[in-house]
C-alpha cells in the first residue's frame, strides 16, 4: 500500500499552516470553491517526489506571498517499508529544494522513488496530446524517471553537452577535437536515454494491452526520434556510430540554426487510439483525456506490477468532466490499483460513489488553512 496518513504545510501556496490528519487510506476527496486551494493540496504531495511537481513551479511560486519563513511540506506515508517521514522545504541559503527521509537529508531528490512514486493527471494535460512535442517528452521521461532514477541525469549529461556544442558551434573555430568530444558525450547519452525510453513504452505498452479498453480506451504508443528509431535495428553501439557521424557532418547547419537536427531533444511521444486507428491529436477532447487516463492507470499497473507497491495517485479535477458511467468505471479501476488516490472537484455530489469506499471527504475553505472533515 502508498498513502499518506497526515500532510503538512507550512507557507506554502495559499497556506500558512495546514495539517490533514487521520486520512483515509484509499480516497481522499477535495471539493471547494474555484481558487479554495484544492490544487495546492496536490502540488504540495507531488514535492513529495522528485522534481517540480505537478505545476512544474519555481521554488519562489511555492512561498506564501505574506509570509517569510521559507516554505515546507511533511507527510507520514504507509509503504511497503512501514510508515515513513518525508519532508520537504525551500532552502533559502543554497535556493534549491531539500528532503529529508525519516529526518535525514537526503543526497538526492531521486532516494524518495525508493519508497514511493506518485502520478498526477491535471486540467493542463488536456492538452498533452496538442500541444508541443517537449511536453509529450517530458510527460514519457518522468515516467521513466519513476522507474530509473539514473535518466533524468542522463538526460541533463545530454542537454549539457548539447548545449556547450551549441555555443561553440555558434562562436565560430571551435577545436574539432572539442566538438568530437562533445558529440561522443551526447551520443553515449543520448543512446542511453532513448534506450531506456524505448524500454519502458514496450514494457507500458503491454500492460495498456491487458487493461479493458471499454470505459478507458486502449493507446498504442510509439516514440518518433532519429536514436530511438536507429535503436529498433541496430545495436547500441552502431547507434552511437551512427549518431556521431550525423553531428559530425550536420555541424555547419546546426551552426547556422542552433541545437541539433536531431536527437533525443527532438523525439516525439506518439500516441494512438487503437479502436479507430486515430491518432490522439486528432481524437475528440473527451477521446484524449479518456485515453490519457488510460495511460496513467496503466503506469500505475506497471509500477505496481514491477516494484510490487502501487503509486499515489493525484487526480485535479478529473472526475466532473466524465460521464457517470465512466466515472464509476474510474472508481472501480481505482480501488483495483489499491494506492491512496487524491482527486478534487467544486461538487461533492460526483464522489457520492465513493463513499463506502474507504474515504475521506474534506471540504477546503478558502483562506488560510481551514480544511473539514465532512463525511
Ligand atoms: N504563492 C502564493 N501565495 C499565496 N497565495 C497563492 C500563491 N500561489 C497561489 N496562490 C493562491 O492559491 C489560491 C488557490 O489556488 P488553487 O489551489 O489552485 O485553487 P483550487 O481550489 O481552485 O484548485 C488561488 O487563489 C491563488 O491565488
Ligand atoms: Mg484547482
Amino acid at each position: 500500500m502508498t498513502a499518506l496518513s497526515e500532510l503538512r504545510l507550512r507557507n506554502f501556496r495559499s497556506y500558512t499552516e495546514a495539517c490533514l490528519t487521520g486520512l483515509a487510506s484509499s480516497f481522499v476527496v477535495l471539493t471547494g470553491d474555484n481558487g479554495a486551494g484544492k490544487t495546492n493540496i496536490l502540488e504540495a504531495i507531488s514535492l513529495l517526489s522528485p522534481g517540480k511537481g505537478m505545476r512544474s513551479a519555481d521554488l519562489d511560486d511555492l512561498q506564501n506571498r505574506e509570509m517569510r519563513v521559507p516554505w515546507g511540506i511533511s507527510a507520514n506515508v504507509s509503504t511497503s517499508f512501514g510508515s515513513v517521514l518525508v519532508a520537504t522545504a525551500k532552502d533559502s541559503l543554497k535556493n534549491k529544494r531539500t528532503v529529508h527521509i525519516q529526518g535525514e537529508l537526503a543526497k538526492s531528490q531521486s532516494l524518495l522513488l525508493e519508497y514511493f512514486s506518485c502520478l498526477w493527471l491535471t486540467p493542463q494535460m488536456d492538452r498533452l496530446f496538442i500541444d508541443a512535442s517537449g511536453a509529450r517528452r517530458r510527460f514519457l521521461d518522468r515516467m521513466v524517471y519513476s522507474f530509473d532514477g539514473g535518466h533524468a541525469g542522463r538526460i541533463t549529461r545530454f542537454e549539457n553537452a548539447l548545449s556547450q556544442r551549441s555555443k561553440l558551434l555558434k562562436d565560430g573555430n571551435a577545436s574539432p577535437v572539442w566538438l568530437t568530444s562533445l558529440e561522443n558525450q551526447m551520443a553515449e547519452s543520448g543512446v542511453a536515454v532513448a534506450a531506456a525510453r524505448n524500454d519502458f513504452v514496450d514494457r507500458l505498452q503491454q500492460v495498456c494491452n491487458r487493461r479493458p479498453s471499454k470505459d478507458f480506451p486502449r493507446a498504442i504508443l510509439s516514440l518518433n526520434g532519429f536514436i530511438e528509431q536507429e535503436l529498433q535495428h541496430h545495436s547500441a553501439l552502431e547507434t552511437e556510430e551512427k549518431y556521431k557521424n550525423f553531428l559530425a557532418r550536420n555541424r555547419e547547419e546546426d551552426a547556422v540554426t542552433g541545437g541539433a537536427a536531431a536527437g533525443i531533444h527532438r523525439s516525439d511521444f506518439c500516441v494512438t487510439y487503437a479502436d479507430k486507428n486515430m491518432p490522439a491529436q486528432d481524437c475528440s477532447t473527451g477521446e484524449q483525456k479518456a485515453l490519457l487516463i488510460g495511460i496513467i492507470l496503466s503506469q500505475a499497473d506497471l509500477i505496481n506490477a514491477e516494484r510490487g507497491t502501487p503509486p499515489l495517485l493525484l487526480l485535479d479535477e478529473v472526475a466532473a468532466h466524465l460521464d457517470p458511467n465512466r466515472r464509476k468505471a474510474l472508481y472501480g479501476l481505482l480501488s483495483e490499483i489499491g494506492g491512496q488516490v487524491w482527486m478534487t472537484g467544486t461538487e461533492a455530489e460526483i464522489f457520492s460513489g465513493l463513499s463506502g469506499k474507504n474515504t475521506s471527504f474534506l471540504t477546503v475553505n478558502s483562506g488560510q488553512f481551514l480544511l473539514q472533515k465532512i463525511a
